[in-house]
């Protein structure tokens, strides 16, 4: 039987190590395509010479041509700028656009049955751009930003609760930028809701530090912003994808008329599967969520607004 294929748009930092990744884990043979003659080559053989170490045995190639893209299952794109110090996600938005659109063009045309995941940012409009360029059905395209800021916010909570990362559950919803939505009322340690666990004013300090969660990274490595987290949440979306698990994980999502947003994109948490989205599920949120979900949505929507089609 034949191995599913990724195609990764974009060799850079959050495209590599996605592409290292998901052959680690042999979830799929990995096209890594970027403009840079040679880059993606010298990245992909190199990562080829691990395979004898690593033991893995998918296969991945280099390119700078869409040929080699032809019948993806999935395609994920990273292929842009990525934000500098003092820069908003926003600021990428006019440059980026004009990259994703053109990308779309080109991998929509050799794998129409394909998935799409969109990295890029400002996410949720390089999304909403995505659909509109592919047009696909919705429920194969999606963005990912959810799975990073939940993993952060479960992090921060870790450190604070003195557990390990992994027994914790956290959720964060909202457009992928400064009015994103940590969910307290959904986030868990060992099965406790943190509500009780933690008083509220921590609770809202950590909220903080996990919407600045990408520009705590990117003032620190100065040059670039985050990527070991990133291409984690890109892989579990793959994994829940390819192996059709029906996973439910936080990603910008279409919505028609959940939580009362229409007709655009946005972080919510969604089942996947073959066949992409399978089930967006709606959480009862606390009013004080709910709102603040209303706000980062009309944020993202003012940003779509500004796109030219
Ligand atoms: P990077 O600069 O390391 O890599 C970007 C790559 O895209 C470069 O290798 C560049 O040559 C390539 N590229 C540019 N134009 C292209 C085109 N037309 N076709 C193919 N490749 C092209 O940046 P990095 O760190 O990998 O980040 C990539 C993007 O992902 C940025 O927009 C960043 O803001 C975003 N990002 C989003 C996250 C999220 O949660 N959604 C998390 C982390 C990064
Ligand atoms: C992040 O949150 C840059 O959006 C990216 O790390």
């Amino acid at each position: 039987m034949r191995k599913p294929k990724v195609t990764v748009v974009g060799a850079g930092f959050v495209g590599a190590t996605t592409a290292q990744r998901i052959l680690e884990k042999e979830l799929a043979d990995v096209v890594l395509m970027d403009v840079v003659e040679g880059m993606p080559q010298g990245k992909a053989l190199d990562m080829m010479e691990s395979a004898p170490i690593e033991g893995f045995s998918t296969a991945i190639v280099g390119t700078n041509s869409y040929d080699e893209t032809k019948d993806s299952d999935i395609v994920v794109i990273t292929a842009g700028l990525a934000r500098k110090p003092g820069m908003s996600r926003d600021d990428l938005q006019a440059k980026n656009a004009e990259i994703v659109g053109g990308i779309v063009g080109e991998v929509a045309s050799r794998s129409p049955k394909a998935i799409l995941i969109v990295v890029t940012n400002p996410l949720d409009i390089m999304t909403y751009l995505a659909w509109k360029k592919s047009g696909f059905n919705h429920r194969r395209v999606f963005g990912m930003a959810g799975v990073l800021d939940s993993a952060r916010y479960a992090y921060f909570l870790s450190l604070e609760l003195k557990m390990p990362p992994k027994e914790i559950e956290a959720v964060v919803l909202g457009g992928h930028g400064d009015l994103m939505v940590p969910a307290p009322e959904f986030s868990k340690a060992k099965g406790k809701p943190v509500t009780d666990l933690l008083p509220k004013e921590t609770i809202e300090a950590i909220n903080q530090r996990t919407r600045d969660g990408g520009a705590e990274i990117v003032t620190l490595l100065k040059t670039g912003s985050a990527y070991y987290a990133p291409s984690s949440s890109v892989t579990a979306m793959v994994e829940a994808i390819l192996e059709d698990t029906g996973r439910v994980l936080p990603c910008c999502v279409y919505l028609k008329g959940e939580y009362g947003i229409q007709e655009m994109y946005c972080g919510v948490t969604a089942s996947l599967g073959r066949e992409g989205v399978k089930k967006v599920i709606e959480l009862k949120l606390s009013s004080e969520s709910q709102a603040a979900l209303k706000q980062s949505a009309e944020h993202v929507k003012e940003q779509i607004a500004k796109l030219t089609l």
